[in-house]
């Protein structure tokens, strides 16, 4: 949730660096974005509302002979969507320019105090951060009114302050900042994916600290005493090619297209890691899966994995709802988080207060050195790659491969799995061929004329119902719901009537007759059946064919509905990248 990228060093070409460092962040927020860059004379500074895209700076910005700038892509808090609100702010002398993550809890009192003596230009809390470091500035050098500023804010903040003296001060509580370190450059940004085309050495500073980065290098501090720290520096995986759509138009096509390889790359790296995972959950007294949206679904889809290969219970909770389950915890329970971002605000507070409370914490997240990678007791890194477009896909898949190669560890059967992961990864390319997708394709044109769509499925299949629907509505904008087939009888099968549309989930197993059965009761209603499985029914209406591999087969059950989502977007006109009102990582509550 909001973007933020800075540079300095040798070179003088700050503007052109910070804009593309923003477009690889954009994912975080597109409301509006902004930069800021100084030389020795002055800051300058450009806002605009709208994605960045493909978007230029005017020229005497772009032109600007700069080392050193900050830059920011923002997902609206407080204030509207308008060039005033965007960031960076500056300070009233315009000697510092301030870019935010987070939310100033206490932004208001802060504000009146200050507005005796400063003006304000916008209705972000953001400005009031400006102004609170240029009162502090009065008395004190650039790092310590940082330090001084920062401490009188309440909330997760994350923030990096440029300087007309030629210095970044960045200082973090909550939201995610990381540092990278190249030749005679260096650059702070909210995500590791935004420094991978600059530098793979990275410094994930930690909450609590500040750093300062001028051409000379970087340093760290303690935000409580002022001392500097020792920091570590860590190798970046991944290629520059990760974070490019390439060949696809989009990153969310790139993405589901990416899927049979990360599953493949599940069986090869993290069979150990199921195998540890396993020991761990037979030793634990309680075993508590947390996760918010896509991963939720994920968790839920473990549930039923662990119930029904393992004979094994787990508890799963949407993560913000945790902090309201969680008074049995104690220093034997295991709580698992998993979480493509790592950063969830909505998962990071239950953590603590689980770890607080003595629980064992495992980490199953596809950012490394991200704030729940560095809570677990346990780690694990999915290994799925930069996931760039806003809806989750192959995070998704990735989760479940792990969670079936831990189900089928806890009675020794990994082989099991790791033989249907590779089916089910062979199935879903198989369904990326050309001519299965031109079927998909005139399914999503037929669907984009409805106004609801409703998914079901019972079993392994009733997340893949929850998340195909979640897919849908994020990237159409079509109202979709996701429902247990046994629960439509309960009262929403009041809602259809001739013609609404309906994803029956119909796999081959334990639950196909009585989901068959559901079907015809939306039938005989006038709904219309998409029967996804392996084995055609005489009530499906349309089709779509998912070989049967066991029960793996939840993984490649939900492509469709990820490539109906894709495709309906577009029949939309929407943007399948950058859905309305969203953003990739949620770290405000
Ligand atoms: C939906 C989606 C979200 C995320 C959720 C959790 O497509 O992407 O529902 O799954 O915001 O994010 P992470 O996994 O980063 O914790």
């Amino acid at each position: 949730m909001c973007g933020i990228f800075g540079y300095v060093g040798e070179l003088e070409n700050s503007p052109s660096v910070i804009l593309e460092g923003l477009k690889l962040l954009e994912y975080r927020g597109y409301d509006s974005w902004g930069i800021a860059v100084g030389n020795d004379r002055h800051i300058v500074c450009e806002k605009q509302v709208g994605k960045i895209g493909n978007a230029v700076l005017k020229s005497d910005v772009l032109n600007l002979k700069s080392n050193i700038g900050i830059g920011h892509t923002r997902w609206a808090t407080h204030g509207m969507v308008t060039d005033a609100n965007a960031h960076p702010h500056l300070s009233c002398d315009r000697q510092i320019a301030v870019v935010h993550n987070g939310i100033v809890e206490n932004f208001n009192s802060l504000k009146k105090k200050l507005e005796k003596k400063h003006e304000f230009y916008s209705d972000t809390d953001t400005e009031v951060i400006a102004h609170l470091i240029e009162q502090e500035l009065k008395t004190k050098p650039l790092k310590e009114a940082v330090v001084s500023a920062f401490k009188k804010l309440k909330g997760l903040n994350a923030i990096a302050v440029l300087s007309q003296e030629g210095e970044i001060v960045v200082a973090k509580n909550g939201s995610p900042l990381v540092l990278g370190a190249g030749d005679s450059s260096y650059y702070v940004a909210s995500d590791p994916s935004a420094l991978i085309s600059y530098t793979k050495k990275a410094i994930f500073i930690e909450d609590q600290q500040l750093a300062v980065l001028n051409k000379k290098g970087i340093q760290v501090f303690s935000l409580e005493n002022g001392k500097k720290v020792a920091s570590k520096i860590q190798t970046l995986q991944g290629e520059v090619a990760d974070t490019l759509p390439g060949e696809y138009a989009h990153f969310m096509l790139k993405e589901i297209n990416e899927q049979p390889k990360v599953i493949r790359s599940v069986v090869e790296v993290l069979t150990d890691s199921a195998v540890d995972m396993a020991r761990e959950i037979k030793a634990a007294r309680g075993t508590f899966f947390i996760a918010s949206g896509t991963a939720f679904h994920a968790c839920l889809a473990g549930t039923y994995l662990f119930s029904k290969i393992a004979g094994h219970h787990v508890n799963t909770s949407v993560a913000s709802e945790f902090n309201y389950l969680e008074d049995f915890l104690n220093p034997k329970s295991l709580v698992i988080a998993l979480s493509q971002s790592g950063e969830t605000i909505d998962v990071v507070e239950p953590l603590n207060r689980a770890a607080k409370k003595g629980a064992k914490i495992a980490a199953v997240v596809n950012n490394l050195g991200s704030t729940i990678y560095r809570m677990g007791d346990i780690k694990v890194l999915l290994g799925a790659g930069p996931e760039i477009a806003v809806a989750s896909t192959k995070a998704y898949v990735a989760k479940i491969a792990f969670l079936l190669l831990v189900a089928y560890s806890l009675v020794g059967k990994t082989s099991t799995a790791k033989r249907l992961l590779r089916q089910s990864a062979n199935e879903i390319e198989r369904l990326l061929r050309k001519s299965d997708l031109e079927k998909i394709k005139k399914t999503a044109k037929f669907l984009a004329k409805a106004e609801h769509i409703y998914t079901i499925g019972r079993g392994l299949s009733y997340s893949t119902a929850l998340e195909s629907a979640l897919k849908i509505k994020e990237v159409s904008y079509i109202h979709t719901e996701g429902l247990a087939g046994g629960e439509l009888k309960h009262g929403t099968i009041a809602l259809v009537s001739r013609g609404t549309p309906c994803l029956v989930y119909a796999p081959s197993d334990e639950t196909y007759e009585a989901i068959i059965s559901n079907a015809t009761e939306i039938k005989s209603r006038g709904g219309f059946i998409i029967g996804i499985g392996s084995k055609k029914a005489d009530v499906f209406d349309e089709w779509i064919e998912v070989k049967d591999t066991g029960d793996a087969s939840l993984i490649s059950m939900v492509v469709p509905a990820q490539l109906l989502a894709y495709y309906l977007a577009l029949e939309k006109g929407a943007d399948p990248d950058k859905p309305r009102n969203l953003a990739k990582s949620v770290t405000v509550k």
